[in-house]
C-alpha cells in the first residue's frame, strides 16, 4: 500500500504538551483564520466537532464541498479515506486530518493488490467501487460510488456490461436487488453495521410500535428488511426531518442523531443497538479518534497531513470526477454552497 499520510515531526508539538488550559474552540478558531482553513465533518463525528465545523455533510456532499472550497487549508474529521479524497479533488490545498490511524474496515477489506486480481479475473466487468477503499483501488476503478448517489449512477451504466462492486457486499446486494442489475460483490462490510441485531430490532418496534425506521444501506439485509427508509446519512436526516412521524429508529452509527435532535427537539430518536442490547458497538472506533485537541494540533503541526504520489492522485481522479459529474441529479443540500 501507497503511504499517504505524512506524520508530525518530531518537533511537533505534542497532546501530552498541551496547556490543559487552553481554550481549545477559541484557539481553532483563530487558526481557522489565520490558515484560512475550512473545517469539514461526517455525520459520525463527536457532537462537539459537528457544532464547530464549517460544513457537516455524507460522503458525496462533503466531496463536492472538499472539490468547491477556495480555503487553503481543508481540516477534514472524519476517516482517512476522506481526506484522500478531498486531496485528489482539491490537489492544490493542504489537507490535513486529526489522526492519522482513523482507518475505515471497508477499506482494510480491501487490499489493492486483491483488489487488482478481482479485476484481472472478470476483465468483461465494469468496477463500480464504494467510496470507502483507498487511493489505489478508486484508481484501479471505472467509477466510484456513494450510498446516496450509486443507485442514480448504476441507472447511466451500460446494461451490456456485468458489475463488480467492492468493497461493501450489503451495500452492493442492496444495489443489486434494487436495480435488479447482475453484480458480483467484493465480501468487505463495514464492522459498525454488521454489529446490528435484527432480534433486538424486532424487540425495539415493538417496543415503539409508532416508530418509523431508518437505515443506511451498509446494515446487513436482515436490518434492511425491516426499514421504512433506505439511505445515506443525508438522507436519513432528511427523511426523520421532512417526514410527519414523532418518532424513529436509526440504524447507523449513532452520532447522526446529534443533528437530528438539534433540527427536530420535538421528535424521538432511538439509536438501534447490537446483540448486547446496547447501541456502544455501533459507535464508530475510527470516527472516534478524531477530537478538538487533535484538531488544534494539526493545525499548529501542519500534520497529519495527506500527500499522494502525482501519478495516483490523476489516475483516482479519474473515476471519482466521472462520480461527480454522474451526481448532478443527485440534490445537494441548501447549506452546501
Ligand atoms: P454516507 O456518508 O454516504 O452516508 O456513508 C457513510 C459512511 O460509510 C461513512 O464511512
Amino acid at each position: 500500500m501507497v503511504e499517504t499520510v505524512v506524520l508530525p515531526g518530531r518537533e511537533a508539538l505534542s497532546e501530552d504538551r498541551l496547556d490543559p488550559a487552553i481554550d481549545l474552540p477559541g484557539e481553532i478558531e483563530r487558526l481557522r483564520r489565520d490558515r484560512k482553513a475550512v473545517i469539514l465533518a461526517h455525520y459520525y463525528q463527536d457532537g462537539e466537532i459537528q457544532d464547530l465545523a464549517d460544513f457537516v455533510g455524507d460522503s458525496l456532499d462533503l466531496s463536492r464541498k472538499a472539490a468547491a472550497t477556495d480555503a487553503e487549508v481543508i481540516v477534514f474529521c472524519g476517516v482517512r479515506f476522506m481526506g484522500e479524497v478531498a486531496k485528489i479533488v482539491s490537489p492544490g490545498k493542504t489537507v490535513l486530518i486529526p489522526d492519522a490511524e482513523a482507518g475505515c474496515s471497508l477499506e482494510e477489506s480491501c487490499r489493492p493488490e486483491a483488489f487488482r486480481r478481482f479485476r484481472e479475473e472478470h476483465p468483461d466487468h465494469l468496477a463500480v467501487s464504494y467510496i470507502n477503499c483507498s487511493a489505489e483501488v478508486k484508481a484501479l476503478s471505472d467509477v466510484i460510488v456513494t450510498s446516496s448517489n450509486a443507485e442514480a449512477i448504476l441507472a447511466q451504466l451500460p446494461t451490456d456490461r456485468p458489475v463488480l462492486f467492492a468493497p461493501d457486499r450489503h451495500l452492493g446486494g442492496y444495489l443489486a436487488k434494487k436495480t435488479g442489475r447482475a453484480m458480483t460483490l467484493w465480501p468487505g462490510s463495514c464492522i459498525i453495521h454488521e454489529q446490528f441485531s435484527e432480534r433486538e430490532l424486532v424487540k425495539l418496534r415493538t417496543r415503539h410500535p409508532r416508530a418509523l425506521v431508518a437505515a443506511h444501506p451498509e446494515c446487513p439485509e436482515g436490518i434492511l428488511r425491516h426499514a421504512d427508509h433506505v439511505g445515506s446519512t443525508r438522507a436519513i436526516l432528511d427523511y426523520v426531518l421532512e417526514s410527519p412521524a414523532k418518532e424513529f429508529i436509526i440504524a447507523t452509527e449513532p452520532h447522526i442523531i446529534h443533528q437530528m435532535e438539534k433540527a427536530a427537539p420535538d421528535k424521538t430518536f432511538i439509536a438501534a443497538v447490537g446483540m448486547d442490547g446496547s447501541c456502544d458497538c455501533a459507535r464508530c472506533p475510527f470516527m472516534a479518534k478524531n477530537t478538538l485537541e487533535k484538531i488544534y494540533l494539526c493545525l499548529v503541526n501542519n500534520a497529519p497531513r495527506i500527500e499522494l504520489p502525482e501519478d495516483l492522485r490523476r489516475a483516482a481522479l479519474k473515476p471519482l470526477q466521472r462520480m461527480l459529474d454522474m451526481s448532478v441529479s443527485v440534490n445537494v443540500p441548501a447549506n452546501a454552497s
